[in-house]
């Protein structure tokens, strides 16, 4: 609790993390990871044939990669870790503590990708004839490199889930080698592959539309690719989910649902295999039927990938719940181990930028608010996405709220709903949560984060308080 408290309150935080991190899985996986070595093969096809079409295809499909790649790609990227040390400053630096090498070597190759990419790209037409099996090397390497960076990338993101062994090593390689890394790698590899057929499917629709001849053999060839890969990825799939420990995969049912929609559950997870199903006949058809195969056909497997791919990323952040490091520390960035003194001491007194340091009768409001800043912002608002006023409602009703009943039921939050952290703080505080929570109701105003309202230096607090104290 050392630095001032970013929030968004109409969107909520998450919003912010998901829709950056979602953009950049959604072009990841099939535009760099998956889609390199489609496009490399792509371009051997050509050679081996002599057919110029394929090579003219690969290439339009590269130009789309490598444009898209390196401008909302790369930034999205960035814009994950700028997000989440925002949104989570702890999380992060004790990702950062652990994986330090790990994230130093990501960004190493990550600089050889690009490199790579724009090698690839600029030398396409300049090494032909004798020069193309160079080339086509080129690809494989390129292709190798988004390959470890998402493998690298996947061990802390595993990690996060699952810290295994870690704690009794503390090393890289113990945080590295979590039980969740191989199986989530297993299976974000083919996941990357296949839905890479789906991209290149869906831009096959745009580039050969007055040429249904070639079309067909490329949909056919490209459906090949993509039911190749698919029975890895669902064997992968299921030894990932067989990982995931037990007390994660009961939050299953809200992580796909959320708590309004959960007796929708089945039904969703019905439209989900269904959307699944459909994608399958469309590449059955296309391997069977080539030339009978609908031309707008060819975009459902991709709006059927980007859905289960958004679907994956949404419940797998979810699970994690209440963490945000498994077992380690909390979705709010407080540590597991903190906890026991802080619930006896309160966390105002640790808060470096909190208003108020201890509670008293005068300040309850503004000592309930920091609470509420440090321990229910990361997941509610005051009145917008998730808002914590709404959710009362949903528990009390209109009328009168109990104080002592919402205690309550604050206190035992983490039994009522696991995926919420228990309460961190003293008795006093949780009192002030309630009271800050009561006059919320009455005064819905807006809490602005400090990156809108500012933040006292702790420096200028100090002595203003130290100021007060030798004059009284
Ligand atoms: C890790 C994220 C997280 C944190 C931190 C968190 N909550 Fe929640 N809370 C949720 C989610 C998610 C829901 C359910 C949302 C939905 O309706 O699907 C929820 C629901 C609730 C509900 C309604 C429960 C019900 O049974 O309908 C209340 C009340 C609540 N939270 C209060 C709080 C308070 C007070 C704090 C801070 C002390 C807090 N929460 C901290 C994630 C969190």
């Amino acid at each position: 609790m050392d630095l001032p408290v970013f929030h968004l309150d109409f969107s909520g935080n998450r919003i912010l993390i998901g829709i950056i991190a979602i953009l950049h899985v959604f072009i990841n996986h099939p535009m760099a990871v998956g889609a390199m070595p489609l496009i490399t093969l792509m371009e051997w096809m050509g050679k081996r044939t002599g057919d110029r079409r394929w090579d003219e295809l690969a290439y339009k499909i590269l130009t789309v990669c490598f444009i898209v790649t390196t401008s909302v790609g790369a930034l999205t990227g960035v814009g994950i870790w700028f997000a989440t040390s925002l949104v989570n400053p702890y999380a992060i630096g004790s990702l950062i503590h652990i994986f330090y090498w790990a994230w130093f070597s990501e960004w190493i190759v990550f600089c050889i990708e690009v490199i790579l990419i724009l090698l690839y790209y600029l030398l396409w037409k300049k090494w032909e004839g004798p020069l193309k099996n160079r080339h086509i090397i080129l690809g494989a390497t390129l292709s190798v490199s988004s390959w470890l960076t998402m493998a690298i990338i996947t061990a802390i993101l595993a990690y996060m889930m699952d810290i295994g062994n870690w704690r009794l090593g503390n090393g890289l390689f113990d945080a590295i080698l979590n039980p969740l890394y191989l199986p989530q790698l297993a299976f974000r590899t083919p996941l990357a592959m296949t839905t890479a057929g789906f991209f290149a499917m869906f831009l096959t629709y745009f580039f050969l539309k007055d040429n249904p001849e070639f079309r067909s053999s490329v949909s056919r060839w490209i459906s090949i690719w993509t039911l190749a890969w698919l029975p890895f990825c669902l064997a992968a799939g299921d030894w990932y989910w067989r990982m995931i420990p037990s007390s994660l995969t009961q939050n299953l049912n809200v992580a796909v649902a959320t708590q309004i929609f959960i007796t929708h559950y089945t039904l969703i997870i019905i439209s989900l295999y269904s959307f699944v199903v459909i994608a399958l006949v469309v590449l059955l058809w296309a391997i069977l039927k080539p030339l009978r195969l609908p031309r707008y056909a060819l975009l459902i497997p991709f709006l059927v990938g980007i859905l289960t791919l958004g679907y994956f990323e949404r419940v797998r952040e979810f699970l994690r719940k209440p963490y945000i490091i498994a077992d380690y520390m909390y979705a709010n960035g407080i540590r597991v181990e903190d906890y026991a003194l802080l619930n006896q001491r309160g966390i105002l007194p640790y808060a470096v930028y909190a208003h108020e340091k201890i509670v008293t009768d005068q300040n309850k409001i503004q000592a309930g608010k920091d609470v509420f800043m440090i321990s229910c912002t990361r997941c509610h608002t005051t009145n917008g996405v998730n808002g914590i006023l709404a959710k009362f409602r949903n528990l009390y009703g209109q009328g009168a709220w109990d104080a002592e009943t919402m205690a309550l039921y604050i206190r035992g939050m983490h039994n009522a709903r696991p995926f919420m952290p228990p309460f961190p703080g003293n008795d006093a505080e949780l009192d002030a949560l309630v009271q800050y929570i009561l006059s919320l109701r009455q005064y819905p105003i807006p809490l602005k984060g400090a990156q809108t309202a500012g933040a006292v230096p702790p420096s200028a607090f100090l002595n203003a308080k130290s100021g007060a104290d030798s004059r009284s």
